[in-house]
């Protein structure tokens, strides 16, 4: 819904930027009796060029009672544009004529032709009508012409975000019929794991200790997994607002490499200089994001590799570099890997990277990527710098 108050001072804002003033107004307000005989035909045709556009037709599909009340709303649109008071109630009309019209789907350039031909018709209707000194009409018509740019730019405005707001919530709906589908999927298949070593618990008969154990290891492996996609969306639904405390960088890294172990086969590097300042944020939350960069790195480098881990210190930030040798991404990979849902891995939801970089944005930090095709990727996080104590 729109804020009144809001649409009032942007109108007011425009009528500086056309320079509208009290004289407009009057001089504008003058016209109404003049023009009043004419209002009949101007909207007759109005109408009638309706008529002659299938595009701009085709929304009219409350037959005759329908265009006797579009004849009488215009009507009255014309008269409240030369009555002279230009208040909120007049603005959020305006604004409403451009919603009515994307609720009905009329296209806005037929919203702009058809104020152009009410333009035309309404100077002509002034030429024949008026009475007074040339120069005064000049006048006159500068300010209608001030006064209708405004009411097409207003109605612009409504159309604009009335598309916005219907694109978001389309895009919305698909996000969530994605994710919907990402998440049936990621957890059908330890479910379903599940589900055959409990049928196997239940009916083998005379099962081995041994068999009993690997079902139930796999049982405790599966449901791991199944929480692991839960946690990986609550993570991503709301995260609350990070507290922010100084943090010890160095043994915050080496607690997300406990917590995500990369695995035998890969050599673990971390390099972190003497006297690196504490960093700025909020542990908790930043132990996700920099465990997710840990496991994609981890992910990059199925058949073994190195993993680098680079703290350092730089003007007022500190900066976390995750280097691996693994496989790298290509351009197209590059530009889309921080999207939500976006994965390049045959499991997983492809939010790992979107929540490091919500959490990294709301701790207010940065993050880059830079990456070569079959030599690696390195991820850089800049934080700020925790401040020493004393110097605040
Ligand atoms: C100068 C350009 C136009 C102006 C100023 C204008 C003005 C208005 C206004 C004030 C309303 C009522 C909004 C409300 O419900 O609050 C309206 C509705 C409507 N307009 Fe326009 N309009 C214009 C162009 C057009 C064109 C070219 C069409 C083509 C078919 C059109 C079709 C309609 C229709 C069908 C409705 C809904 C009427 C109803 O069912 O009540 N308008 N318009």
């Amino acid at each position: 819904m729109i804020d009144a108050g809001g649409l009032y001072e942007r109108y007011k804002e425009l009528q500086s930027y056309v320079g509208w003033t009290e004289e407009d107004a009057r001089r504008v307000a003058a016209t109404a009796t003049l023009l009043e005989p004419y209002l009949y035909a101007l909207i007759e045709d109005f109408y009638a060029e309706i008529e002659r556009h299938p595009n701009a037709r085709k929304v009219i599909t409350g037959g005759a009672e329908q265009i006797a009340r579009l004849k009488g709303t215009l009507t009255q649109w014309i008269r409240d544009l030369l009555s002279g008071a230009y208040d909120t109630t007049y603005v959020t009309r305006r604004w409403k004529v451009g919603l009515r019209h994307v609720e009905i789907g009329l296209e806005q350039v037929y919203t702009n032709v058809a104020l152009s031909r009410l333009r035309t018709g309404l100077v002509q209707s002034l030429h024949e009508s008026w009475r007074g000194a040339g120069r005064d009409l000049k006048e006159t018509v500068r300010s209608l012409d001030k006064l209708l740019d405004l009411d097409l730019a207003i109605i612009e405005d409504a159309y604009q975000a009335e598309y916005a707001a219907r694109l978001q919530r389309t895009e919305r709906l698909a996000t969530l019929g994605q994710v919907a589908g990402g998440v049936a999927h990621e957890l059908r298949n330890p479910l379903n794991v599940v589900k055959t070593s409990v049928y196997y618990l239940v009916n083998a008969r005379n099962p081995t200790d041994d068999k009993k154990t690997e079902h139930l290891r796999r049982i405790e492996r599966n449901v791991e997994l199944a929480d692991g996609v839960i946690t990986a969306l609550s993570n991503f639904a709301r995260l609350p607002l990070p507290e922010m405390r100084p943090i010890d960088l160095e043994s915050m890294m080496r607690e997300v490499l406990e917590l995500n172990p990369p695995g035998d086969r890969i050599e673990v590097v971390l390099n972190s200089p003497p006297g690196l300042p504490g960093g700025l944020g909020d542990a908790s939350q930043l132990r996700i994001a920099l465990g997710n960069l840990v496991r994609n790195a981890r992910d990059a480098m199925t058949q073994g590799g190195r993993l680098e881990i680079s703290l350092r210190s730089e003007a007022d930030r500190v900066v976390i570099e995750v280097a691996d040798s693994g496989t790298g991404m290509d351009e197209a990979e590059l530009v889309r890997i921080m999207e939500p849902l976006y994965t390049t891995k045959t499991r997983g939801l492809g939010l790992g990277l979107a929540i490091t970089r919500s959490i990294i944005d709301k701790n207010q930090g940065t993050i880059q990527v830079e990456s070569q095709s079959g030599r690696g990727s390195t991820f850089t996080v800049r934080l700020f710098a925790a401040p020493v104590e004393g110097d605040q």
